[in-house]
């Protein structure tokens, strides 16, 4: 009996395992609610990514073939949707900005983007692409609540537009007064509305979620059958049981 436990055990807890965030700040982070499974999102997402984001992150971990093969895209369409750097459909997601220069430009290296979603945690950067707001006071005149003093411009600025933060006054624990952001208010309309920012943030953070553990995709697809075949095998069992049993009673 004890193996077949622990086989059960091992295969719900895959499927309960739920990712940890690690997000470092005390700012409330947005649930993401991605769908991992949703390879249209990923599709989208992907869009979204090597139009605004390959620019100065890479994602040397992945290969265009393989996002071709796991959203069963063919070679084409990822050249044409896909590649923007002249790379080639075998190559991984590199990108052109020379190290030094993004020093330079930025203060601080440019992290490559591939296991983000593991070292931060979905909800860290769906909250983190969402709560750019105007600084005049840093380098891009932008700030953001759960990374502050950022050395990253909004890039999404022209799909968001521009927002400013909403102060709330407490009293901390030592008695001094102290102010928190509570909210955003936009003062300047972007191309996309609020719904639409946060659903193509979602896709992009799902994009994300997928280029940390591609291996998942298709572990949840699989896992799926699993699941049918094991309860297919329970009425089978049920219905051996019944009719080896059916004499004796
Ligand atoms: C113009 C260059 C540039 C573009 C384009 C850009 N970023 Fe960044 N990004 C940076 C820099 C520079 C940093 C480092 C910020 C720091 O350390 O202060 C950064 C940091 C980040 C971080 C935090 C990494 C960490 O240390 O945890 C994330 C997440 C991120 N970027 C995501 C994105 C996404 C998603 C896009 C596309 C929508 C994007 N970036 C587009 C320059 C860029």
């Amino acid at each position: 009996m004890k193996p077949l436990f622990i086989v059960i055990f091992l295969l719900f807890s895959g499927f309960f395992s739920m990712s940890i965030s690690a997000g470092g700040s005390d700012v409330m982070l947005d649930p993401a609610d991605i769908q991992l499974e949703d390879r249209d999102a990923i599709k989208r997402g992907a869009k979204l990514f090597v139009n605004y984001c390959l620019n100065c992150h890479s994602a040397n971990l992945m290969r265009y073939s393989r996002i071709a093969e796991d959203l069963g895209m063919s070679n084409d369409e990822v050249s044409s949707q896909l590649i923007t750097t002249g790379a080639k459909v075998g190559d991984t997601m590199k990108v052109t900005i020379v190290e030094e220069d993004a020093r330079r430009w930025f203060g601080t290296a440019i992290p490559d983007l591939s296991v983000i979603a593991r070292a931060r945690g979905v909800d860290w950067l769906y909250t983190y692409l969402r709560s750019f707001y105007r600084d005049d006071s840093r380098p891009w005149g932008v700030n953001n609540s759960v990374f502050k003093d950022v050395g990253m411009p909004h890039v999404l600025w022209e799909l968001q537009g521009l927002q400013v933060p909403v102060m709330e006054k407490y009293t901390d624990e030592q008695g001094n007064p102290s102010e928190v952001i509570s909210g955003f208010e936009l003062i300047e309309k972007g191309t996309l509305s609020t719904t639409e920012y946060d659903a193509a943030v979602r896709d992009l953070v799902t994009f994300l979620a997928y280029l940390g553990e591609p291996g998942k995709l298709q572990r949840l697809a699989l896992g799926k059958w699993v699941l049918l075949f094991l309860a297919g095998l329970l009425v089978l069992t049920f219905l051996l049981k019944k009719e080896y049993w059916r004499d004796i009673h």
